[in-house]
């Protein structure tokens, strides 16, 4: 398994060099005008090893094929598209920017193509291949690594454009998931890492909902120790747009001044509601005392508690009690 593993990375390995090259040629000006037109410099491009995929069918599978590499290898890791009524297989990529997916050592496991107009898809990404599995990794992990060994917190962002952007503006702790909401697995890694994460989506309708859905999936890995944060941009910026337009400090403040989990969730809970109303302090406490439930026992648990009957005024051992029972344990 790791000999088959070692064989798609150098061919992985290969594919990238051959898409770095191509951004150098002529056939690559256009790309580099769209990555200079994104603020890009040749540093950040060369950190995140950016490449081109050239406007041809066969420019890779050429490339690869005469290094002796067998087609169906090319296919299997996602480099080739075979079709199925002729059998017949041409580059994936054509005509897009290319960002080598990278794993945690530093080797290219998969790659995101973007176009460089406004046609769709607008990226496009390796399958799922022997070596790459989307659910688990992150882009800009391995780089923000290199940039900090001794990282301690990193900011997740939702795309790879947001990730290098800030890495241009010299904030290089940011990882993205790969078109994928945020994993168990993605949190539970990166927890063996550092002890922060600071969520930053999109300002948008689907960044809000991704930001729910986070701290619906962070809620079981918050042992104490652990800290969980959201940052919320104004409507319609990205964090690319966003540290273009404010400058690297403002978006540090704001990283800094990110809503802690506890806060976020009772801002949530409460949005829409009148606390001054029974029922609807009701289903304020339900709704926080749902998300303590997911949460390990510990301080922030405890804390938590407090906090909600401090809210509605209810003694926290009631909340206690009905946690206990919701857990089946005896009251
Ligand atoms: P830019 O337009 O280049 O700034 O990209 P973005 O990162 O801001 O894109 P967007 O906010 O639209 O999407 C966020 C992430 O979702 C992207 O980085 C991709 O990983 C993924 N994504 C967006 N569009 C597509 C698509 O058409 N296909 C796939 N597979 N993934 C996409
Ligand atoms: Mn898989
Ligand atoms: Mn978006
Ligand atoms: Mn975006
Ligand atoms: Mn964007």
């Amino acid at each position: 398994r790791e000999r088959k593993r070692q064989e798609g990375v150098n061919l992985l390995e290969l594919a990238a060099s051959f898409y770095r090259e191509r951004l150098k040629m002529a056939e690559g000006q256009a790309a580099r005008d769209y990555l200079a037109r994104r603020g890009l410099s040749e540093e950040v491009q060369r950190d995140f090893g950016i490449g081109y995929a050239p406007d041809d069918w066969e420019a890779l599978k050429r490339h690869l094929s005469a290094r002796d590499i067998a087609e169906a290898v090319q296919v299997e890791y996602g480099l080739l598209v075979q079709r199925e009524e002729s059998g017949r297989t041409y580059d994936r990529f054509r005509d897009r920017v290319m960002f080598p997916i990278r794993d945690v050592r530093g080797r290219t496991i998969a790659f995101g193509g973007r176009v460089l107009g406004d046609a769709k898809p607008k990226y496009l990404n390796s399958p799922e291949t022997p070596v790459f599995h989307k659910g688990r990794e992150l882009y800009g992990l391995f780089e923000a690594r290199q940039a900090n060994p001794r990282l301690e917190r990193v900011v997740i962002v939702e795309g790879y454009m947001d990730v290098v952007a800030l890495a241009q503006f010299g904030i290089r702790n940011a990882v993205a998931t790969l078109g994928t909401s945020t994993s168990e697995e993605h949190l539970s890694r990166l927890f063996r890492m550092v002890d922060e994460v600071v969520f930053c989506f999109d300002g948008d309708k689907a960044g809000r909902q991704a930001a729910s859905r986070a701290l619906e999936t962070v809620l079981p890995q918050m042992i104490d120790g652990r800290e969980a944060r959201f940052l919320f941009l104004p409507e319609g910026e990205d964090p690319d747009t966003l540290v273009r337009r404010e400058g690297p400090e403002a978006f540090e403040d704001r990283i800094t001044c990110a809503s802690p989990l506890s806060e976020f969730l009772f801002d949530q809970a409460a949005r829409g509601r009148d606390l001054g109303r029974v029922e609807e302090r009701e289903r304020f406490a339900s709704q926080v005392l749902k998300a303590a439930s997911r949460l390990p026992r510990g301080m922030l648990q405890t804390v938590l508690l407090g906090e909600l009957a401090r809210r509605t005024g209810v003694d926290p051992s009631r909340f206690e009690a009905l946690l206990a029972v919701d857990e089946g344990a005896p009251v």
